[in-house]
């Protein structure tokens, strides 16, 4: 499962926010809303580790996959000057992925760039016709990136922003708090304080979630066991990788520590 897909695009989409577009067809054909891949950054075998991207879409027919991620260290910086034409080494499609619900209302609860594998799971959603609402928060309005993409798709939209430039002023999880959450499946993805915050609510609520969780990742295929998070088990507690049990997980489980 290692590709050299061609770039066939990068788009900035904010102020250090970039969409990249990838030849992948055997990704796009395996890959589910969830999974994501192992990027190699550079030319070179520096920076070593691969950096762990979410998958953001795939478009089956041109064998296309995008990748959403923001610059934040060597690694995301060196991939935002790959350019048009050139090849880059992933390996993926990785990990579990959510459980796509077959029918019924679907509800996201996306923080910033959390946003990345949520869009995937939207679009395949709406596709097989469950109704998708999406809360969604980010600094400020440029950071809300792929909005119109998601309202085109039929994604009934609810925005916070943490300076107020759009939707209600506060955090996501603020947001879902004021307007309640509607009955349907919850997944999530976004910073882990969101995620705690939401975690803590959705247990007052007595509802149940799927989260997508980000641990800093060495391998990328199990067997480094430099990701794990502590999960409550039947037995107490366990040790679980987030790139091989997850990267998405059953909100209750997750211990916060
Ligand atoms: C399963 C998974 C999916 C991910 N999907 C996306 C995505 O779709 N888009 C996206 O922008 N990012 C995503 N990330 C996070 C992304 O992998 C990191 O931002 C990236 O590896 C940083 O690499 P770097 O070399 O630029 O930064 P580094 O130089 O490695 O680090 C720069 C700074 O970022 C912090 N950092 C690095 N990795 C992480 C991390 N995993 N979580 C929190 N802080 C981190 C470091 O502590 C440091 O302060 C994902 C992570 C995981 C585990
Ligand atoms: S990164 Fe190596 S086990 Fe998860």
């Amino acid at each position: 499962m290692i590709h050299e897909a061609e770039i066939l695009g990068q788009r900035c989409l904010a102020p250090g926010v970039y969409r990249l577009e990838l030849f992948a067809p055997a990704v796009a054909e395996q890959a589910r809303p969830g999974q994501f891949l192992m990027v190699r950054t550079s030319i070179s075998l520096d920076p070593f580790l691969r950096r762990p991207l979410s998958i953001n879409s795939v478009d089956r027919r041109r064998g296309a996959v995008t990748l959403l991620y923001r610059v934040l260290g060597r690694g995301t910086r060196l991939l935002a000057e790959r350019r048009l034409g050139r090849r880059l080494n992933v390996v993926g499609p990785l990990g579990r992925g959510f459980t796509v619900p077959v029918s019924g209302t679907v509800v996201l609860v996306a923080g910033g760039l959390g946003i990345a594998p949520l869009f995937f799971l939207a679009k395949v959603c709406c596709r097989q016709g469950n109704e998708v609402l999406l809360f969604y928060g980010a600094r400020c309005s440029r950071e809300l990136v792929l909005r119109r993409e998601l309202e085109a798709m039929g994604v009934r939209l609810s925005l916070a922003t943490e300076d107020g430039s759009a939707g209600e002023q506060g955090t996501v999880v603020e947001l879902v708090r004021r307007k309640g959450l509607p009955p349907g499946v919850v997944c999530a993805a976004g910073p882990p304080p969101m995620l705690r915050a939401l975690a803590a609510f959705l247990q007052d609520m007595g509802r149940e979630a799927e989260f997508s969780l980000e641990e800093r990742m060495g391998c990328g295929v199990g067997a480094c066991r430099g990701c794990v998070v502590k999960v409550r088990t039947a037995e107490g507690f366990a040790y679980q990788r987030v790139c091989a049990d997850g990267p998405v997980f059953r909100a209750a489980t997750v211990v916060w520590e």
